[in-house]
């Protein structure tokens, strides 16, 4: 597709019901990101998503997929020990999230990891800019590369997960000059969230999307307020309920009058 001039289309799912309607929507690559640990979890970042939580995520999205790619995200600490232990996560989620390929945070630090994985038959999509996992250690949530020491040093980066066999690249939150240089001179595709247009594809988190949370990221776009919507469907059915309006008499299932006759006669009456 980068070849060819067509924008990838990414988006996260964590689960069989959203992952089916992604993957009809035509959506190229699905990721079951470790912005699950929030958005599905409800922590306050993605470090506390487990390798086995991210598994079960995987293997939901992945039933439900019958055309997209699925890539699972490594969750944090699966890969960071040894290169050992990342090839063995890796595997896991692969044998059984049932993903087609994994995703891991960083750049020239990660670069001999990377190698590894794909070594093992793994393909790996890498990840730099803003890497919320080490966003503590490093460089937080911010915009990055806005000087030029910063660009470069990410144009090192991704030129390293290139040569360590990243089949793409997610570029979160980087200038868009910065974007658009390393997406040149990249032969694999970049994904971009936050960092401008010229990235051969662009992910968004299916939750900012949908509206589904008030606290999106500046560089998100909400396509859907889904939660007024949710809110109002969900009080209507508890009014309804309260009311006696639901269920009404077309969502019963009767008994034949005969076999009601006898039921009744066969019941006896309660006082008896
Ligand atoms: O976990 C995630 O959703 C991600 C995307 C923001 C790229 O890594």
């Amino acid at each position: 597709m980068k070849k060819k001039g067509e924008k990838i289309t990414m988006l996260t799912a964590y689960d069989y019901a959203f992952a089916r309607l992604v993957d009809k929507a035509g959506i190229d690559v699905i990721l079951v990101g470790d912005s699950a640990s929030m958005v599905m979890m409800g922590y306050k970042d993605t470090r506390f998503i487990t390798l086995s939580e991210m598994i079960t995520f995987s293997k939901s999205v992945s039933r439900a997929v019958e055309r997209a790619m699925v890539v699972g995200d490594m969750p944090f600490m699966s890969y960071q020990i040894s290169k050992e232990e990342a090839v063995r996560s890796a595997g896991l989620l692969v044998k059984k999230g049932m993903v087609d390929a994994v995703k891991l945070e960083g750049g020239v630090e990660v670069a001999e990891t990377v190698r590894a994985i794909v070594n093992a038959g793994i393909p790996v999509m890498g990840h730099i800019g803003l890497t919320p996992q080490s966003a503590a250690m490093t460089r937080g949530f911010r915009l990055t590369a806005k000087s030029a020491e910063e660009g470069l040093r990410l144009v090192r980066d991704a030129e390293a997960l290139e040569e360590a066999g990243a089949f793409a690249v997610v570029l979160e939150y980087v200038t868009a000059e910065t974007a658009e240089q390393i997406t040149k001179r990249l032969s694999v595709p970049t994904i971009g969230i936050g960092s401008g247009p010229a990235c051969d594809g662009q992910v968004l988190v299916l939750h900012d999307l949908l509206g589904l949370y008030d606290n999106s990221p500046p560089f998100s776009k909400r396509y859907l307020s889904l939660t007024p919507q949710v809110l109002e469907a969900v009080k209507t059915y508890k009014r309804e309920v309260v009311e006696g309006v639901f269920p009404g008499e077309e969502h019963a299932r009767h008994m034949e009058e005969e076999e009601h006759r006898e039921f009744l006669s066969r019941l006896g009456r309660k006082d008896e």
